[in-house]
């Protein structure tokens, strides 16, 4: 598959065209940023890593019938995707107060939460991505109704396998953002998981010792951003096997 056009470049990807309509190549770039791009480094190797990551979770939930835009990865960097009409949301979901809802409403960090709490976001750099209600998301028509229960499921069992996928190899998955996307090879009718799912989105720390091992290593400058998602990559065996690490 050939990339044709590129028609995206946002902080962390760039999506080119290719010669079928409905597929895009997603290519996973080595930018790291926080606060809305405040703080931004290279992190050589960090597409690699994100880019058999989000290939490995995604494709468990294809597997157990939690649709995404998944297709196959393509080499190192690149990934083979349905092209999707992206959702202007963000969806969190949240199983231990940590970031922005301890900051917000003053919970203690690591205080585990009674049941899982479903947030949304618009998808707004200009405006710092500001929390939306379920009221503003319908009546700005962002999603329909019927939409917005399909999205709160998704984000429930998607919460519900990636919990127990990871508790497998000693990760707690304390809280994860996803973005939804309409896809185009069901002419925008069926919403699939989008963008990526990876130690960028999720914060995963080690069960035991409670070890960072996400983008929050960067956002608070905690160690090395690139050994956390080796460690992550190599508790699921990810990386190929004359790789010793994906930084090179
Ligand atoms: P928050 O606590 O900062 O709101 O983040 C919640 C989750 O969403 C956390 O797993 C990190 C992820 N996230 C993103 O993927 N992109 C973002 O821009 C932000 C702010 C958070």
């Amino acid at each position: 598959m050939k990339k044709k056009k590129k028609i995206y470049e946002g902080k962390a990807k760039v999506i080119y065209t290719t010669e079928k309509a409905n597929q895009v190549i997603q290519h996973f770039k080595d930018e790291a940023t926080a606060f809305n791009a405040k703080k931004m480094e290279i992190i050589e190797g960090k597409g690699v890593l994100n880019n058999f990551l989000s290939e490995f979770f995604m494709e468990k939930l294809n597997n157990i019938g939690i649709p995404t835009h998944f297709i196959k990865r393509l080499n190192m960097r690149e990934q083979l995707i349905e092209r999707c009409e992206i959702i202007p949301l963000e969806v969190v979901v949240r199983n231990i107060a940590a970031g922005s809802l301890s900051k917000r409403l003053g919970i203690t960090e690591g205080q585990k939460l009674p049941r899982p709490i479903v947030e949304f976001y618009l998808k707004n750099d200009d405006l710092n991505d500001p929390l939306v209600t379920e009221s503003q998301i319908v009546t700005f028509d962002w999603v329909s109704e019927a939409e917005l229960s399909e999205i709160f499921e998704l984000a429930l069992r998607t919460n519900d396998f990636l919990c127990g996928l990871l508790a497998g190899v000693n990760l707690t998955l304390v809280d994860f953002k996803i973005e939804i996307g309409r896809s185009l090879k069901y002419s925008g009718e069926k919403l699939v998981i989008a963008d990526e799912i990876s130690p960028d989105t999720c914060r995963l720390w080690d069960t035991k010792t409670k070890e960072r091992l996400d983008k929050d290593v960067f956002r608070l400058e905690q160690g090395s951003l690139s050994e956390a998602y080796t460690e992550v990559a190599n508790r699921f065996d990810l990386l190929p096997k004359n790789e010793k690490s994906a930084v090179k």
